[in-house]
């Protein structure tokens, strides 16, 4: 009968055990989830085929008591592997770029779905970040043509690496002055823009406060709703009649994001949507006509 070998290092299971404990007395939330896909990076597998592996290395280990460290000291997992999954897509992440978030993935499908119901739709993401949402757009919807703007040169670096042979027109600049020779021709605006308010700089997640760029978080007044202002004038000035903006806000401004659509007598059909948590996350306008 044929017996394995004896194993030469510790198995998985033993080793994200002992490092998912680490990671939940630092205070990670997803401990078990990050320490096997922290696993997997070290031993270049997937987090679904670690149960095939049989025994680890003393070099992954060590790579992957590195990795734990530095997770137990906040780094973002994203930082650490390099990569985000959004959608069915995944992108290039680190320094000096927002991380895309699972719950962006919701506005990023509600524009597709606005991309899909029409044959040939222009689309324009503003305050691109990574890029996450135009490459979404473009990977679903190949006939779309789809325009990306954004201001940081940092995310901007970013965005071109993940943006590249995609087809998507990135630019860098200013939102509030981007894209004047497609106004009044734009099908769907969408942007998840700066929205925290100052006062919640205390509540936000250390791998956010920490490793997130300011430009992609606060720098959008007390409010928060700075730029959310920002970009119903911009919808407002590349929309068709008929054209649909859409655009992420914080939970606490269900009813104060939609409010800035609601009261300038340009928007129809303003109303707002939950995400997978029940939590108010993005607002909708049709253009007036
Ligand atoms: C919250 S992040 C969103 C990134 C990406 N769209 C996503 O969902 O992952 C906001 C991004 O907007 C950029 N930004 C902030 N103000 C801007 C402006 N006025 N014009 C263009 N981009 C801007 C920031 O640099 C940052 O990359």
């Amino acid at each position: 009968m044929h017996r394995p070998e004896p194993a030469d290092g510790p198995g998985p299971r033993d080793l994200t055990r002992a490092a998912a404990l680490r990671l939940r007395e630092a205070g990670v939330e997803s401990a078990d989830h990050d320490a096997a896909e922290l696993l997997a990076f070290a031993l270049g597998t997937t987090r679904s085929r670690l149960p095939l592996v049989g025994h680890v290395d003393a070099a992954a280990e060590s790579a992957f008591d590195e990795l734990v460290s530095r997770r137990a000291a906040r780094e973002p997992l994203q930082h650490l592997t390099g990569t985000a999954a959004f959608r069915y897509v995944e992108l290039a992440v680190g320094p000096g770029v927002f991380v895309p978030r699972p719950e962006t993935e919701l506005l990023a499908g509600w524009a597709v779905e606005r991309a899909q119901a029409l044959p040939d739709t222009v689309v324009v993401d503003l305050c691109t970040g990574s890029g996450a949402i135009a490459r979404s757009i473009a990977a679903e919807v190949p006939r779309a043509r789809v325009h990306a703007v954004e201001l940081d040169e940092h995310a901007l670096r970013w965005a071109a690496r993940n943006l590249s042979g995609t087809g998507v027109d990135l630019r860098e600049g200013d939102m509030a002055t981007a894209f004047p020779d497609l106004d009044g021709q734009v099908d769907v605006v969408v942007c998840n823009p700066p929205y925290i308010p100052h006062d919640a700089w205390e509540s936000v997640a250390p791998e956010v406060r920490d490793h997130d760029p300011d430009a992609a978080l606060y720098s959008s007044g007390d409010d928060g709703l700075d730029a959310m202002r920002v970009v119903e004038e911009v919808a407002g000035r590349l929309l068709k009649p008929g054209g649909w903006v859409g655009a992420e806000h914080a939970d606490a401004q269900g009813e104060s994001a939609p409010q800035v659509f609601a009261t300038t007598g340009r928007w129809l059909d303003v109303r707002d949507h939950l995400d997978l948590a029940g939590r108010p996350r993005y607002l909708t306008a049709r253009r007036a006509g």
